[in-house]
């Protein structure tokens, strides 16, 4: 989703909202703008497609003295109505050209609301957001605030919008609905912004703003308001990491983000686990240790879906519980049978996905028990569930989730071994694992330590259009993951199906131009997975092997990928170290803008 930026400053803005539009960029980049408006009520507007880079270059390029303007705003756009043209790039004005409009995500009535407008207005972009800055023509009364109210009153699901009126030039008002909006305060100066991160250099103090609240930036201050109460909201500290944005000497932030991998499962479970006493412990692992449920569903995107996957095959093979998943699309709209006896898990790494986060709204309203795993303290998906779990994996800048799936693996795990204590089943199996986990570390480290020899495969195997991941059982999930990962930064073709399907049908595609990865650790189904391979072999097929290190079938294959040897349930967090790698050192070698891979944002919040 796009970001938002706006301040009323008294001086020269533009480098400081060039920095802040390039750190919600990763947010989405396909259009930027900067906006001022000064006490001569002159309007300096930039507009640029693509990258802010662009804009940069555009408005250095003018050299033009900016001192005297003090209402800034920009704005990095996804376009959701319509193309990628500077002329549906923000923001949007009135016929009379007064009123600028930005504005986050979809207004839902906007073709119904256009058709009348149309009758008195002329309209120049495709847009739903042009219809706002219409409707505060057609609807002004007396000041920015009253016509705010009247344009809400008719405008649908839902937004964060920004409006400046060049009558009224110390001013800004803001509005939003279910799209993120916060409030930076810093000494004496106040920013808006779509998240915090775009102003953790700046400050740590934030108002989060909720649905239907709507704030006046003026040379007096904020004002927040709900309905006509004005709100005396208090601010937040929220904590950014200041080594986030520094790429020290990797080529890109997804690669930084991998070799973070094993430090954040550390750090997942430093606090929680005493290794010692065989003991875990949190206060809201000790708040779900009480709540009474009988089965549990867990509703997320992409890779959070399967991180939770890989949670379900954890809760029903260690604590025995009944675990179903549900992509998050998909679960907004099915019938629901949401009852208190079942625990309703919300995974996100992101700041606000927004189907995740309908989903959480459709359990809340039915008072299903909601528990969350997120990455951003303040979220709104953080700030709605009953009982949550930070990850305090610092922030994931970029496109591709890494560690964030890392953590929840690590959380998810200690939730089932948690919960599986309470149930008293096989307290050896119990202890097994969790003094596994002490090492785990380290064996995740040793991976990182193998990147010369899976860069080597992922170059020579980076021709191939096509690949296979095929695995099974609780693996199964870790093979779609890191067949997400291979597609989402090389953008080459891949599918994950379990081993056991191969000969249903996968096994008509396989071919010399279809290799597959096969991961066969030492394990439960070591050899039915050696005898599916062999078929593939049969054929003359290539295979990728990844298998713990001294595996003595291993020249079987073509190649291989040595892992270290651990428990089943704990070789997740080894093999998504390695596919992540191996996607990263392909899509790098086919020179892929691994950090901003095409058509994609880190943060989906429109449906
Ligand atoms: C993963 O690499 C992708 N960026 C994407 O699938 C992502 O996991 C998905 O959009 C869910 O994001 P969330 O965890 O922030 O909700
Ligand atoms: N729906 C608006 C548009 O397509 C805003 C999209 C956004 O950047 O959130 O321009």
């Amino acid at each position: 989703m796009c970001g938002i930026f706006a301040y009323l400053w008294d001086k020269e803005a533009t480098p400081y909202l060039l920095n802040w539009l390039r750190s919600l960029e990763y947010r989405w980049y396909d259009s930027a703008w900067v906006c001022v408006i000064n006490n001569e009520k002159n309007i300096y507007l930039k507009k640029a497609t693509w990258r802010v880079s662009n804009l940069a270059s555009k408005i250095q390029g003018e050299n033009k003295n900016l001192n005297n303007f003090n209402t800034w705003i920009a704005h990095t756009r996804w376009a959701t109505h319509w193309k990628v043209t500077e002329n549906n790039t923000h923001p949007h004005f009135s016929n009379n050209d007064r009123f600028y409009v930005v504005h986050n995500w979809i207004i839902e009535n906007y073709i119904d609301l256009k058709k009348e407008l149309e009758k008195k207005y002329d309209f120049y972009s495709d847009t739903d957001t042009e219809v706002v800055a219409k409707l505060f023509e057609d609807l002004f009364e007396k000041d920015l605030v009253t016509t705010l109210k009247k344009v809400l009153n008719k405008i649908e699901w839902a937004y964060a919008i920004a409006v400046m009126d060049k009558e009224n030039p110390f001013e800004i008002v803001w509005a939003k609905l279910w799209s993120p909006l916060v409030v930076g305060i810093w000494i004496w100066e106040l920013f808006i912004s779509s998240d915090s991160n775009a102003l953790k250099w700046i400050t740590k103090e934030f108002i989060s703003l909720e649905d239907n609240e709507y704030v006046v930036i003026n040379n007096t201050g904020y004002h927040i308001y709900s309905g006509e109460e004005k709100l005396n909201k208090k601010s937040e500290e929220i904590e950014h990491n200041e080594d986030d944005d520094k790429l020290w000497n990797f080529t890109h932030y997804m690669e930084k983000e991998i070799y973070q991998m094993p430090e954040v499962y550390g750090n997942a479970i430093s606090w929680k686990v005493n290794f010692e006493e065989h003991t875990i412990w949190s206060n809201t692992l000790e708040k779900l240790w009480n709540l009474d449920f009988e089965k549990i569903e867990i509703i997320a995107s992409g890779t959070s879906y399967y991180s939770a996957w890989v949670g379900a095959g954890y809760f029903e093979e260690l604590s025995g519980i009944p675990t179903t998943i549900h992509v998050s699309t998909e679960f907004k709209y099915k019938r629901h049978f949401i009852d208190d006896k079942t625990l309703y898990i919300f995974i996100s790494q992101s700041w606000e996905t927004a189907d995740t986060r309908d989903c959480l709204k459709i359990v809340k309203e039915r008072w299903g028990h909601t528990f969350g795993l997120v990455n951003v303290v303040g979220s709104t998906i953080a700030r709605l569930t009953d009982m949550w779990l930070y990850t305090h994996c610092w922030t994931e800048i970029w496109v591709a989730s890494t560690k964030a799936f890392t953590w929840n693996l690590a959380v998810l795990l200690l939730m089932a071994l948690h919960l599986w204590n309470k149930r008293d089943l096989d307290y050896n199996k119990y202890r097994e694992i969790l003094s596994e986990m002490e090492s785990l570390q380290d064996k995740m480290t040793k991976v990182l330590a193998n990147a010369n020899k899976i860069k080597a495969l992922a170059e020579k195997y980076s021709k191939y259009k096509n690949m296979f991941y095929l695995w099974r059982n609780l693996l199964f999930p870790i093979a779609l993951e890191g067949s997400l990962k291979l597609k989402e930064i090389t953008y080459h073709h891949s599918e994950a199906y379990p081993s056991g399907e191969l000969k249903h049908w996968p096994l008509s595609l396989v071919d010399e131009n279809f290799p597959v990865v096969s991961i066969n650790p030492t394990w439960k189904f070591y050899e039915k997975n050696i005898s599916t391979m062999k078929e593939v072999k049969a054929r003359d097929w290539i295979v990728i092997w990844v298998v713990s290190e001294n595996d003595e079938n291993k020249n079987l294959y073509d190649d291989v990928i040595e892992i270290p040897n651990t428990s089943l349930e704990l070789t997740p967090f080894t093999i998504s170290i390695a596919l992540d790698l191996f996607a990263y050192f392909t899509a790098n070698h086919l020179w892929r803008e691994i950090d901003k891979p095409r058509n994609l944002a880190k943060s989906v919040t429109v449906e």
